[in-house]
C-alpha cells in the first residue's frame, strides 16, 4: 500500500487532539482511504510537556524544516494559529508542494487571497473545515452539498467559548471573568481570549463563511463586529422573562437585492427559534438557500477532539484525492454591493 506521510506543526491541544485521533482510529483510517497513513514529524517549540498522547519515538523536532523540507511530507498540518510565522509555514509548504490542512481561521479570513492562490499556483490543496464550527462539517456542505443553491442568509454561533459563557450566565447567574476562566480551561478559546469575547473570532469565521456561501470576502475592518463582554447576567435575566428571549452572539449574512449585509452582534433570538437552544460550546448554523429552503447544521463547536475529527477528516479528503484542484477559486457572485457598516450600526 501506498504511505502517506503527514506533518504536524502545532503539539497544542488541537494538535495533541489530532495525534489522539489518529492513535485511536488508525486502521479506521487507513481502510478509508487505502493507504498506509504515517504521522512521520510533529514539531513544537515544546517538546517535553506530557501531552497525554502516545508518540512514536523520533517524531517530535523542534525544527521546522524537519517538515517543510522533508520530501517524504505529502500533507502539512498547521495548528500553529495567529498570523505568523503560520503563514510562512503554510506557504512554504506549498511551495514544496505539500497539500496544507489548517484550522487558522485568523490566517484565512485575513489571508484569503494569498494561501489561495499559493495552493493554485503550486497546484496542492489547502483544507480548513475545522477553522468554522470545529466539529461540525459545515464548510464541506456550504461549499459542494449546497452548490445547488444561491444562499439567501447565514445565521450562526460559532463561537463556542461565548456561546459557553452566555450560556453559563444565564444558567448559573455567574459573572463573566468566572465563566471565560472555565472555557479557558476547558481548551475553548482562543490563546487571546479577547478574539472570543469580542467577537473577532466569530468575525473570521463568518468572512470564511460568506466566501464559501455567497461568493465575496469581506475584510472585516468593513461589517459591524460588537462582542459580549458588556452582556450581564441582569441583561440575560431581562430577556429571558420580559421578552422570551435568549440572548447569543450572532453572526450574521444575508443577501437582498444584490446586496450583501454582513454582522456580528449579540442578538435576542426568540426561545422558539432553534438556535435559542444551542447552549454550551456547541455551535449552529442555520441557513436557507433557495431550493433547499432552511437548514441547521449542529456539534460541537470547539475543543480538542471535535476540532481533531474535522482536522483529520480534511487530512483523509485530501488523500482520496491529491490531484485535485482547490475548489475555493474566485467564482461567480450575485453580491454586487456589501452593506455600508454606517448603514447597520
Ligand atoms: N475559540 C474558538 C471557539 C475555538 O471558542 O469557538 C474554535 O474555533
Amino acid at each position: 500500500k501506498e504511505t502517506v506521510n503527514i506533518g504536524l506543526i502545532g503539539f497544542g491541544t488541537i494538535g495533541s487532539g489530532v495525534v489522539a485521533t489518529l492513535n485511536q482510529n488508525l486502521p479506521l483510517l487507513e481502510n478509508k482511504v487505502n493507504k498506509k497513513v504515517n504521522l512521520k514529524r510533529i514539531v513544537d517549540l515544546d517538546i517535553t510537556t506530557d501531552r497525554g498522547v502516545e508518540v512514536q519515538p523520533g517524531v517530535l523536532s523542534t525544527s521546522v524544516d524537519d517538515i517543510l523540507e522533508d520530501e517524504e511530507i505529502d500533507i502539512v498540518i498547521e495548528l500553529v494559529g495567529g498570523y505568523q510565522p503560520a503563514l510562512s509555514f503554510i506557504l512554504k509548504a506549498m511551495e514544496n508542494g505539500k497539500h496544507v490542512v489548517t484550522a487558522n481561521k485568523a490566517l484565512l479570513a485575513k489571508h484569503w487571497d494569498e494561501i489561495i492562490t499559493s495552493a493554485q499556483e503550486n497546484n496542492v490543496r489547502v483544507s480548513f473545515e475545522a477553522s468554522v464550527g470545529g466539529g461540525i462539517p459545515l464548510l464541506a456542505p456550504v461549499n459542494d452539498g449546497l452548490a445547488a443553491n444561491n444562499i439567501e442568509t447565514i445565521y450562526g454561533i460559532i463561537n463556542g467559548t461565548a456561546n459557553y459563557i452566555l450560556t453559563k450566565m444565564a444558567a448559573e447567574g455567574l459573572d463573566f471573568d468566572t465563566v471565560l476562566k472555565e472555557a479557558q480551561e476547558m481548551g475553548y478559546a482562543e490563546a487571546d481570549p479577547t478574539f472570543d469575547i469580542e467577537g473577532h473570532d466569530t468575525a473570521q469565521k463568518l468572512i470564511i463563511l460568506s466566501i464559501l456561501g455567497f461568493g465575496v470576502y469581506v475584510e472585516q475592518e468593513k461589517f459591524h463586529v460588537e462582542g459580549i463582554t458588556r452582556i450581564t447576567p441582569d441583561d440575560i435575566q431581562f430577556a429571558r422573562d420580559e421578552l422570551g428571549s435568549v440572548v447569543k452572539l450572532l453572526a450574521i449574512a444575508k443577501i437582498e437585492d444584490s446586496e450583501l449585509e454582513i454582522r456580528v452582534h449579540p442578538t435576542l433570538v426568540p426561545e422558539t427559534h432553534l438556535l435559542a437552544s444551542v447552549n454550551d460550546v456547541f455551535n449552529a448554523v442555520y441557513l436557507e438557500g433557495d431550493v433547499v429552503g432552511p437548514v441547521l447544521m449542529y456539534g460541537a463547536g470547539a475543543g480538542m477532539m471535535p476540532t481533531a475529527s474535522a482536522v483529520v477528516a480534511d487530512c483523509l479528503d485530501i488523500m482520496q484525492d491529491m490531484e485535485k484542484p482547490v475548489a475555493y477559486g474566485p467564482r461567480e457572485t450575485r453580491v454586487e454591493k456589501v452593506k455600508d457598516i454606517s448603514d447597520v450600526q
